[in-house]
């Protein structure tokens, strides 16, 4: 139980990736003097921010600069003349660039050649204008201490942008904490903010550093990939979800000696032990040696994360078995009356989809859909003799036989758990009949609950068409005219009309079952 955290140092190209070109800083001059893009560019020659060069794009008025904006959603910054083809070109395009294109990340400076031009203080507020230059300020020195300054705030709006979409990943994931997806939700909100401490765009290439990560967790013997960046993107696996085809990476999980270099080192791996069998793994490889990674940053992150899944995997865990419990207690039920098939499967799936038709909420739906497997959970108190007696019971017997449906009541109602107490109400309902005519207790109508509704349909519909110890099964046709007939009298009309109406869809559904019986 427990982290292990590992720092492995380069061993294999680490310097030769170092000699890789790392992607420009895109820098676009809107200035209509010729000369002002010829003097900008000389005096930044060479020059270099967190060792990425700059790439210049040039534009000689508003309409040009818009041009290469909208084709160019990553320019950092934008040195912005503003007087043009109209005294307000430079602002007009502020504007557009803010507004219009929903912009707010690139930096803006703005330079003008006729002092006493600067825009209202409210202006360079709202549009957030970064700085304002008079032309005449532009020495080399003082260009340097700009670009700087303007290129680190961009770069630092990325990662928050970045971080922030991460972060929307994780929110999600745990508020769908019981879909199939929420893991891999989870997974790739982690991996995303993983990058953005990491100053690294996903899809890995944004700074031109070359970064991969993956996020995978122990399903049986092997590691199971939920989500991945670069070389480990669900692109890039050749549908491979498995971690055996990356033996490295285990061989690197397997070592257990810790004789790293911190300083350079290029993989970052955080192996995560916990209960229940619980292992996962957040594995980062690439150019992630530079000085200025918060490496104490990322190594917290990865246990942090390591932890988050090993209890969201606990928690599905324990669902998932409570459920299975559940549908296991209904099924011993039906085993022991030796009903053939799968009546508790088919019982729980028109069930669910009359809920559905019927515009029950989602959350009922799913109580529905858990708890109508119970619905004859109380046939397990019922004398053998008299559960599978093949042929008609005696008027004792058949008194007998009514009570399972108080005794499935009285073995769950004590439960404060959502499901169980609807498998309660379940037992004891599903044999009311709408006009008031059924057992235990003779209710009628509404009183007697929507799921004790609904169930009573299912569970005679699929008896009907069952052989069991007692009678043969029935043709459809035949269940379609006694269900009809019944309509208003054993049953709610809405409920048949749901079933009639949707006819198809419930023996589509049950022609899947149909293998099993
Ligand atoms: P079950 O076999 O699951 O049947 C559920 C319900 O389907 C029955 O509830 C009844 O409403 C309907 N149903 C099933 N077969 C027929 C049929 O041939 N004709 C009609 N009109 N309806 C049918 P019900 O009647 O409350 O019975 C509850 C449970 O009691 C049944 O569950 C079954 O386990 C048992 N049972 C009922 N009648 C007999 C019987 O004659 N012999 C035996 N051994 N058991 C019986
Ligand atoms: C700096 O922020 O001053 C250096 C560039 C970097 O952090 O990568
Ligand atoms: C019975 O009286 O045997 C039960 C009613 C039925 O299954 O139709
Ligand atoms: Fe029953
Ligand atoms: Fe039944």
């Amino acid at each position: 139980m427990g982290t292990k955290l590992k720092l492995v140092s380069s061993t294999n190209n680490h310097n030769q990736s170092l000699a890789i070109e790392l992607s420009p800083w895109k820098i676009l001059i809107v200035d209509d003097e010729d000369e002002v893009h010829s003097v900008t560019k000389f005096a930044l020659k060479g020059y270099k921010f967190a060792d990425r060069p700059l790439k210049f794009f040039h534009a000689y008025s508003g309409t040009e600069a818009k041009d290469i904006l909208s084709t160019n959603d990553d320019i950092a910054l934008i040195l912005l003349d503003v007087v043009m083809e109209t005294d307000h070109a430079g602002l007009e395009l502020v504007e557009y660039i803010r507004c219009t294109l929903n912009n707010k990340i690139s930096r803006i400076v703005l330079r003008t050649g006729q002092p006493g031009q600067a825009p209202e203080k409210k202006i360079i507020i709202d549009y957030d204008i970064n700085d304002y230059k008079e032309k005449t300020e532009l020495t080399s020195q003082k260009l340097f201490t700009l670009v700087s300054a303007s290129l680190r705030s961009y770069r630092d709006l990325v990662a928050l942008e970045e971080n922030r979409k991460g972060l929307k990943k994780i929110i999600i994931a745990t508020a769908d904490i019981f879909s199939v997806d929420s893991m891999k939700h989870l997974a790739e909100g982690a991996l995303d903010q993983l990058l953005s401490i990491l100053r690294v765009k996903k899809g890995n290439s944004f700074y031109g550093r070359r970064i991969d990560a993956l996020a995978a967790l122990k399903a049986g013997t092997s590691f199971e990939i939920l989500a991945g960046t670069g070389c480990y993107s669900s692109q890039n696996k050749d549908g491979q979800t498995t971690l055996d085809q990356f033996p490295d990476i285990e061989k690197i999980i397997n070592e257990s000696s810790d004789q790293n270099n911190i300083s350079h080192s290029n993989k970052i791996v955080n192996y995560h032990k916990g209960r229940g069998g619980h292992e996962n793994i957040l594995y980062v490889s690439g150019d992630i040696s530079d000085e200025y990674i918060d490496r104490d940053l990322i190594e917290l992150y990865a246990r942090n994360v390591g932890i988050v899944f090993e209890n969201l995997d606990l928690y599905k865990q324990i669902e998932e078995t409570q459920r299975e419990i559940v549908y296991r207690l209904g099924e011993a039920a039906e085993t022991r009356s030796m009903e053939t098939g799968s009546h508790i499967k088919r019982v729980t799936e028109i069930s669910t989809i009359l809920a559905t038709k019927l515009g029950l909420s989602d959350e009922d739906i799913e109580i529905m859909k858990h708890a109508s497997p119970l619905h004859d959970v109380g046939k397990l108190g019922i004398p053998d003799a008299i559960l599978n007696k093949p042929g008609k019971l005696t008027a004792e017997e058949w008194s007998i036989m009514q009570t399972h449906s108080q005794l499935g009541y009285d073995m769950l109602a004590s439960s404060d758990k959502p499901i169980l107490k609807a498998g309660a109400i379940i037992a004891l309902e599903h044999h009311e009949k709408w006009d008031g005519t059924g057992y235990p207790y003779g209710k009628s109508g509404e009183n007697i609950h929507i799921f004790g509704r609904i169930t009573a349909l299912a569970d005679v519909y699929d008896a009907l068409g069952s052989k069991r110890c007692y009678k043969e099964a029935w043709p459809l046709a035949d269940i379609y005219r006694h269900i009809k007939e019944q309509r208003g009298k054993h049953f709610q009309p809405e409920i048949v009309d749901a079933l009639i109406s949707n006819i198809d869809h419930v023996e589509h559904i049950l022609s899947e079952f149909a293998e099993n019986v």
